[in-house]
């Protein structure tokens, strides 16, 4: 058993969340090489053990950091996206990738297990590895500009490790920026009684940010932008979320219990 088994076993969670919400609400988000997967997650009990919140709290995640990839490639011709703690996301084939390379880095279960399933694409690279370690960075190059994403990922750890880890790829990029997903104390709280509801009894969080501004000063990181998850899905999807959906959704952007982080190192 690795160290990290109960963390590696939560990607089976958004990747419910991406087949169920493909099929429910496939104008707000479509993922068709999830649902290509959907053999993978059917004996698992999530979706049932899931509520229409919790699902789509994963998916606008998926959304959000999609449209800020994006973004970030239409500005860079020549880049490198490195998704840390890869998982089976497929993110790779719901962007226009244009000129940018595409780097998957997780630990060696999870490649194997991606390698099988989704398998390796154009101008992408699988990468096995402790995503803390920055060993990966030896596989890119790093002159070129970065944008790094971490989802679903950090809040497993402690904050000291993710500050170390940023001072640590501060020095090794020079042009590098950092998106990821957050909740404050409130959303650890929510995020860990739902994870131990799926079935993983051993994957517990514990980084969460009150404040975003004074969590980049102590990354000593410029803050590019703090966004809430959920801002077009309330648009988009208003007359057809449940109530219970939309009214969890209102609180959780106006409370910060779920935001997504634009960071410069
Ligand atoms: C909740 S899943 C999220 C997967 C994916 N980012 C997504 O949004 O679908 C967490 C992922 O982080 C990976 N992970 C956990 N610790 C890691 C580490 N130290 N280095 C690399 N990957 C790690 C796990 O193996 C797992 O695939």
């Amino acid at each position: 058993m690795s160290d990290y088994e109960g963390v590696e076993d939560t990607l089976f969670i958004p990747l419910t969340a991406r087949i169920n919400i493909s099929k429910i609400f496939p104008e707000y988000f479509y993922d068709d090489k999830a649902l290509e997967m959907e053999n993978l997650v059917k004996d698992k009990q999530i979706e049932k053990k899931s509520s229409q919140y919790t699902m789509m709290a994963s998916v606008a995640r998926s959304y959000n950091l999609d449209q800020m990839t994006q973004e970030y490639i239409d500005k860079h011709d020549k880049c490198n996206i490195v998704n840390l703690g890869a998982g089976l996301e497929t993110s790779y084939f719901r962007i226009d990738r244009k000129n940018s390379h595409y780097f998957e880095v997780d630990l060696p279960d999870v490649i194997e297990l991606r390698k099988n399933f989704i398998g390796v694409g154009e101008n992408e690279k699988f990468i096995k590895g402790d995503l803390f370690k920055l060993d990966w960075c030896n596989e890119l190059d790093t002159t070129l500009p970065i944008l790094m994403i971490v989802s679903g990922v950090f809040q497993y750890f402690h904050e000291e490790e993710i500050l170390e880890f940023i001072r640590k790829a501060k020095d090794i990029f020079e042009n590098a920026e950092l998106i990821f997903d957050a909740t404050n104390k409130f959303g650890i709280r929510y995020s860990n009684i739902y994870v131990k509801r799926t079935g993983n009894k051993s994957a517990l969080m514990y980084f969460y940010i009150e404040n975003p501004k004074e969590f980049a000063k102590k990354a000593d990181c410029q803050l590019i932008e703090c966004r809430g998850f959920y801002r077009d899905a309330i648009k988009m999807l208003s007359n057809k979320l449940s109530l219970y959906t939309k009214i969890s959704m209102k609180i959780a952007d106006k409370r910060n219990n779920a935001m997504i982080l634009h960071l410069r190192l």
